[in-house]
């Protein structure tokens, strides 16, 4: 399997939810494996480890049914659920480039036996596999998002963040926002109401870690080179808003 052009993926992906069941072939998988050893995260400190499971270990609940999963396993310190977003993503894009289908799934928990792969804590799963539907997007107006006003207080970075602007998130809710200028952008998360808090909390900064990856991936195609930097601005602090992470770029 190739890496494949991600960032123009970007604007073709979709989740995919009917899959062919049939397993892949072992050469395929092997492929996978092997990309799973070469995603970088987003925090360096962060131990983060990625197994491809089974169904018989997925309690899919709801969800149809998919022949793989990538479980995500985690050591729970601040920034494990942005890390997780942002380096899974990678996964998602990897898969829509090389003509299989993906999608995040938050409703599924693991079996015991599934639980049992890694020490680590169990963050969430991307089914994957042969898709039954068509795999791409042919035209940007089939992506529902936000338009680029309501996420963005960026001067000068358009085309950029349009990369973000595209992200999947959980129930596609988009809590991400950045600010900053072509030069380093910060990115941030709604913080969560009560209700959400009790609910969901852990999506938003897992979304603004996958939307921050699709924009590292926008600037290097504009030709920049990116560094992910932890500096959040104390002079024009954001309220309503977690802070993630910055890129840099140059
Ligand atoms: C963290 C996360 C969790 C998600 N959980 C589910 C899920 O449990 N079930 C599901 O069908 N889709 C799930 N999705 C997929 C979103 O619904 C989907 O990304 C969003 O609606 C945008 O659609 P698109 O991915 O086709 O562009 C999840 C997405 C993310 C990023």
């Amino acid at each position: 399997m190739e890496e494949g052009d991600l960032y123009s993926t970007i604007f073709q992906r979709k989740s995919i939810r009917k899959y062919d069941l049939d397993p892949l072939d072992e050469d395929t998988l092997k492929g996978i494996r092997q990309h799973l050893q070469t995603l970088k995260p987003l925090h360096q400190d962060i131990n983060i480890e990625f197994a491809i499971l089974s169904p018989d270990v997925v309690n899919r609940r709801v969800q149809r049914p998919a022949p793989h999963y990538v479980a995500a396993f985690s050591e729970e310190k601040e920034g494990y659920l942005s890390n997780t977003g942002f380096t899974l993503q990678q996964m998602d894009l990897f898969f829509s480039a090389n003509g299989l289908g993906s999608c995040w799934q938050g409703i599924p928990a693991l079996k015991k036996e599934g639980l049992l792969t890694s020490p680590l804590k169990f963050v969430i799963v991307m089914a994957f596999g042969k898709p039954q539907e068509t795999l791409h997007r042919t035209n940007p107006s089939q992506f529902k998002r936000k338009p680029l006003q309501e996420i963005s207080a960026v001067k000068g970075a358009d085309a950029l963040l349009e990369a973000a602007r595209l992200a999947p998130s959980a129930r596609n809710a988009q809590e991400w926002f950045f600010t900053g200028d072509e030069d380093l952008i910060h990115a941030y998360y709604l913080t969560p109401g009560f209700f959400s808090k009790l609910l969901i909390k852990k999506y938003p900064p897992m979304d603004t870690g996958i939307s921050l990856y699709h924009l590292k991936l926008g600037a290097e195609h504009f030709g920049k080179q990116t560094e992910i930097v932890f500096e959040e601005p104390r002079d024009n602090k954001l309220s309503k808003y977690e802070y993630v992470a910055s890129l840099r770029m140059k």
